[in-house]
């Protein structure tokens, strides 16, 4: 008789070791698919205008996945480019999340494909859902673990294909949303750079104003054709996210021990333009410290922040002992902001080269 046999790859531990680390970003990279989708093209699907797009979202185009792409192969292509940037190989990653309502399949997990792709032989791999707030979520998850000793190194993407997830024939919502992924990796490092806050909350009660049901849903709770649909409450949805971005983004600031005038730079979720204007006029932030890119890529929902961060960074708007805020919305409800301080400490820049080489077979 053959027994089949697995051999279990060797996966990180928790050590368990001091409560007081940080984890600092020491790697960002991401994904766009080619295509790109104008308001000039939607105009052709459904009954709608640039005008009429520009005017109440502030989007001009979106980008598409093609036939070969999905959440995970943009996961890993952002994952790869970031732990380039980061100087680790795969196999220094004890964790990776991938936050994502998107995925390719319900099971396995996102996160776990992405192991798979990158070589990530002793990561934790898992995956977030919290909608547009699932960055967030991912990234204050990710820190707790390098803060708390037990991982030092972590990737955490924003990853979405949620154009699959459309209705083309809905103009509410066709219109709004558009592909893309955004990685940050995280080292753990003693001085105090990294998340400095979060503020992470839910309101289910919000549920029923934007879902999308899946196939384990009650049979009688799907439309009629058997084909379940994105459900947004647009304008409800609207009113939630100004209240919730601006609250989340104050408690945020004040509870890294900080005041406006201290923050840097503002990195809101890129869902409406008029959302984000609102939201930087109650909080008397300028225009000039706050990054919109959604006239360009729509709403990519949990990959907005990382891409918005990462452009960020490479148009040289993110220095050294920079305060960033990011702070986003999103079905649930949930909402999600935090305070990032940016910078990497010599230590960990000793560190990675070492790892790297090692993993390459480097003396
Ligand atoms: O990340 C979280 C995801 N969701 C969001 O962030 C969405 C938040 N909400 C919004 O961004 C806005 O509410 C929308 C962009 C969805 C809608 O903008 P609005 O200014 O709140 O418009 P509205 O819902 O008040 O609709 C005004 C009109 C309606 O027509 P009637 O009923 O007044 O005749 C809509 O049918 O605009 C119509 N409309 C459109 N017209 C042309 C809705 N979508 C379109 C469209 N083209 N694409």
């Amino acid at each position: 008789m053959v027994y089949f046999t697995w051999s279990y790859p060797r996966e990180s531990r928790g050590k368990g070791q001091s409560l007081n680390n940080h984890a600092c970003v020491t790697g960002w990279g991401t994904y766009l698919p080619e295509r790109i989708l104008t308001n000039s093209e939607m105009e052709q699907l459904v009954d709608t205008s640039d005008a009429w797009i520009v005017e109440h979202t502030g989007i001009s185009q979106r980008r598409v996945v093609a036939d070969h792409e999905t959440t995970s192969t943009m996961a890993v292509e952002a994952g790869r480019k970031a732990l380039d940037e980061a100087g680790l190989a795969a196999e220094d990653l004890d964790l990776i999340i991938i936050a994502t309502v998107s995925p390719d399949n319900y099971y396995p997990s996102c996160a776990c494909q992405v192991q798979d792709s990158l070589g990530a032989k002793k990561a934790a791999a898992f995956d977030i859902g919290a909608g547009c707030s699932g960055f967030l979520y991912a990234l204050s998850t990710a820190s707790q673990f390098l803060a708390t000793g037990a991982y030092r190194n972590a990737l955490v993407v924003g990853s979405e294909a949620f154009t699959r997830t459309l209705n083309w024939e809905d103009r509410n919502t066709c219109v709004l949303f558009g592909d893309g992924a955004g990685a940050l990796v995280l080292q753990s490092c003693q001085e105090p750079y990294g998340v400095r806050s979060f503020i992470l909350g839910s309101d289910g009660s919000g549920g029923k104003l934007l879902y999308l049901r899946n196939l384990c849903a009650r049979p009688g709770d799907w439309p009629a054709d058997g084909k379940p649909r994105m459900y947004m409450d647009g304008p409800k949805v609207f009113k939630f996210a100004v209240g919730a971005m601006t609250d989340t983004a104050r408690r945020a600031i004040e509870q890294a021990g900080l005041t406006q005038s201290d923050i840097d730079l503002f990195i809101p979720h890129q869902a409406n333009l008029r959302i984000i204007n609102s939201t930087i006029r109650f909080l008397r932030l300028p225009e000039d410290k706050v990054v919109v890119n959604i006239g360009r890529f729509g709403n990519t929902v949990s990959a907005s922040i990382p891409i918005a961060l990462c452009e960020a960074i490479q148009e040289g708007r993110v220095k050294d002992g920079d305060h960033l805020v990011l702070v986003s919305f999103g079905t649930g409800f949930t909402w999600a902001g935090l305070v990032l301080r940016w910078g990497v400490p010599a230590e960990i820049g000793k560190r990675a080269f070492s790892q790297a080489g090692a993993a390459r077979g480097e003396a």
